[in-house]
């Protein structure tokens, strides 16, 4: 695994996604009240950005179709097909770190 530096720990809002790329993907942060997460931006459906859904608790609902997918275990609901990959987010207190092969 490699850390990227994905920058300052305020770039990432509460209850917000942001996505980053790192290490040649695209992956969506989300802040849940202090936990940082990370998962593949690209919603395995049609393609939506999964960083400009809504996040409700762990919760992000896909701007287009609305697949549930759970951003601590990448698992989607309808209509996507598959799951997306996860990625671990540390922070050193002022930097976030995305871990990726
Ligand atoms: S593009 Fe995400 S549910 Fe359709």
């Amino acid at each position: 695994m490699a850390k990227h530096n994905i920058g300052p720990v305020e770039n990432f809002p509460v209850n917000k996604g942001v996505c980053v790329e790192a290490g040649g993907k695209r992956v969506a942060i989300f802040n849940t009240t202090g936990q940082f997460y990370g998962i593949d931006d690209t919603c395995p459906h049609r393609g939506a950005s999964f960083a400009e859904g809504t996040l409700s608790g762990t919760v992000v609902a896909c701007p287009w179709h609305g697949a549930e997918t759970d951003v601590r275990t990448g698992r989607c609901g309808p209509p996507s097909p598959a799951p997306v990959n996860t990625y671990e987010v540390s922070s050193d207190g002022e930097t976030l770190f995305l871990d990726i092969d």
